[in-house]
């Protein structure tokens, strides 16, 4: 009994040690992976939106909630109250939250879209 028992504890430990790493080091997201040909329009409701809807953003995002309101129909003007820099995707906060404080593990093609679209004026398209 007592040698099942270690043997039961020792068979855990790289289990143990491993969800650490994980907890220590989350992925890091690879976005420079990705590239969105320079002649791509990305369109702020069929590409952005999408995203916000796919990863439950409005889940914290929304009306009563967090800034900025990332629900259908608000997200465009919270956004530009301060969220998005029009053509300055490093100096925006959405930007920045998602790729660099890797708020919610967003897959990095999508923060690609997100980058394009708002270096290219982050237009309401
Ligand atoms: C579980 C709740 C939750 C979800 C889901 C969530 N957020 Fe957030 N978000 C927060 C909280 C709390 C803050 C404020 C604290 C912080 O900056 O982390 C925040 C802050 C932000 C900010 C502002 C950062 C700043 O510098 O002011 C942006 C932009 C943002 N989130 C975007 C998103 C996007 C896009 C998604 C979906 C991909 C998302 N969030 C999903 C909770 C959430």
């Amino acid at each position: 009994m007592k040698k099942l028992l270690k043997i039961a504890l020792l068979s855990s430990l790289p289990l143990l040690m491993f969800s650490c790493y994980y907890d220590e080091f989350p992925e890091v997201v690879e976005q420079e992976d990705v590239v969105i040909p320079p002649e791509t329009i990305v369109s702020f409701a069929d590409d952005i939106a999408p995203i916000f809807a796919t990863y439950n953003c409005t889940q914290c995002h929304n009306t009563s909630g967090q800034n900025p309101d990332l629900t259908a129909g608000n997200a465009y003007a919270s956004l530009l109250s301060g969220y998005v820099t029009p053509e300055n995707s490093t100096s925006s906060k959405l930007y920045i939250q998602l790729a660099d404080n890797g708020h919610r593990n967003v897959d990095a093609n999508s923060i690609a879209l997100i980058k394009k679209w708002i270096d290219d004026g982050a237009e309401n398209n």
